[in-house]
């Protein structure tokens, strides 16, 4: 059987996770990655002068390498600058969703009229584009209340405001500051949920939906839920209070209605599709979507995954999902992420990493870091996603901790208290 090459786009702890697995695959030949990290480049060539929104010249790089087979675009901002279209147009296999279905994630107004017009469970919301009016709602709505610039911004777009003040300065932040660029062109503005979160990343292929095993991530730098919001500080799979009967409802109400809503819409998704879910008293209700696999939840779903991953790719990229058993094991997985100090705000790059004597069965999935004279250093906020199976997640969460014992680097903090729960 012949092998095939692949190309990742990205270059974070998901895309390190992603070429692992994908490194495991009997059918997969060589690994490329754009950017990539000093981790992805131990199982794949990698061009650290190529960035993933540098969309020109990454299918100026797939034309010229005709021995690249599929592309996997891994983050939001390519997706939602069209580089699959972009791809697919020239004739290359790519998985990841179009443009015209990343947009579930790049712009939350049509996320929220999507699911409005629907009836898919999320918070009561209005959209605004003016100031002046989202402020008047403002000074009428209940508090606490929830702030949501409309566009792609690394996850920090949203502002959770605890009194009416709050929400003033919010929107002033968002919409008259520009606080978080064009994203904050429009405004949601949703009703606060109280529950408990859980992620559910599922592949789809346009018309049948896979749900992977729950995860939960840790959105704040510090331990308590202290500190401010960032891309997410560790994860844990299976999630033991999202139940057999969550999963029924969610399919059910959730899952199946937004891919048939994306189809009806004309804007098929294929890809990794990501529910941002809340268990409410209420029932289970859509936080977010995103049109890719989470970050760090990556890391400890595919760990966990049975079947080749190549395979599923094919699948979800041929419309065949239907056919395939994508099954998982049993075991539980957690990743602490170790983070700059002073993420997410500044922080300083370029530290060395020393890794010593890791044990050989944790994953260290690389987030942030390069080569710099033959050694690795940081390069990024969030930097290592240090991940473990166990029997169980107390295992796991166990041998998890264990593992970061063996690494440092100037700076270095991470959250003592991931999954906690055990
Ligand atoms: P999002 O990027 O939309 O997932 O929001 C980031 C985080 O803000 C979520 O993970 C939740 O913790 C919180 N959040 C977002 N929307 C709401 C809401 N309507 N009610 C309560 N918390 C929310
Ligand atoms: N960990 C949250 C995200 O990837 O958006």
């Amino acid at each position: 059987m012949e092998k095939k090459n692949v190309l990742i786009v990205g270059g974070g702890g998901r895309e390190h996770a992603i070429a692992w697995k994908l490194g495991q695959s009997e059918k997969v030949g060589k690994i490329y990655a754009l950017p990539g990290n000093a981790g992805i480049a131990e199982i794949a060539e990698c061009h650290p002068d190529i960035k993933a929104t540098d969309i020109d010249k990454i299918v100026e790089f797939v034309e010229a390498h005709k021995d690249i087979y599929m592309t996997v675009v891994a983050p939001d901002d390519p997706l939602a600058m069209g580089l699959v279209n972009r791809l697919n147009a020239k004739g290359h296999r790519a998985f990841g969703p179009t443009a015209e279905a990343a947009i579930i994630e790049a712009s939350k107004a049509f996320s929220k009229n999507l699911m409005k017009k629907y009836g898919i469970p999320t918070a009561e919301y209005e959209v605004f584009d003016s100031a002046k009016a989202a402020h008047e709602y403002v000074d009428k709505c209940k508090v606490p209340v929830v702030l949501k610039a409309d566009g792609l911004a690394l996850g920090k777009g949203v502002l959770i405001c605890g009194t009416r003040e709050a929400a003033h300065d919010g929107v002033k932040e968002i919409m008259e500051d520009k606080a978080f660029g064009a994203a904050g062109g429009k405004v949601v503005v949703e009703s606060f949920l109280v529950g408990e979160e859980v992620s559910v990343l599922a592949y789809c292929d346009g018309t049948t939906v896979k749900p992977m095993p729950a995860s939960r991530d840790h959105k704040r730098a510090l331990d308590g839920d202290k500190g401010l919001n960032t891309g997410g500080m560790g994860t844990y799979s299976p999630v033991p209070f999202y139940t057999k009967r969550h999963e029924e409802e969610a399919m059910q109400k959730i899952f199946v209605p937004t891919v048939n809503a994306m189809k009806s819409e004309g804007r098929p998704f294929k890809g990794v599709l990501y529910f941002g879910l809340m268990l409410c008293e209420d029932g289970i209700k859509v936080l977010e979507y995103n049109a890719r696999f989470g970050d760090p939840e990556a890391q400890v779903v595919l760990p966990r995954l049975k079947t080749d991953l190549f395979d599923v790719f094919e699948a979800v990229i041929d419309g065949t999902l239907e056919k395939l058993d994508v099954e998982y094991r049993e075991e539980a997985c957690v990743c602490v992420v170790a983070a700059s100090g002073g993420y997410p705000e500044r922080y300083e790059k370029g530290k060395e990493i020393t890794f010593s004597d890791v044990p050989d069965d944790i994953m260290v999935f690389h987030a942030g870091t390069a080569k710099k004279d033959g050694k690795v250093v940081t390069s990024g906020g969030r930097v290592l996603g240090v991940t473990a199976l166990g029997s169980d997640l107390k295992a796991a969460k166990a041998r998890a901790y264990e593992g970061i014992k063996h690494i440092s680097f100037d700076g270095m903090f991470y959250r003592h208290d991931i999954c906690k729960i055990v």
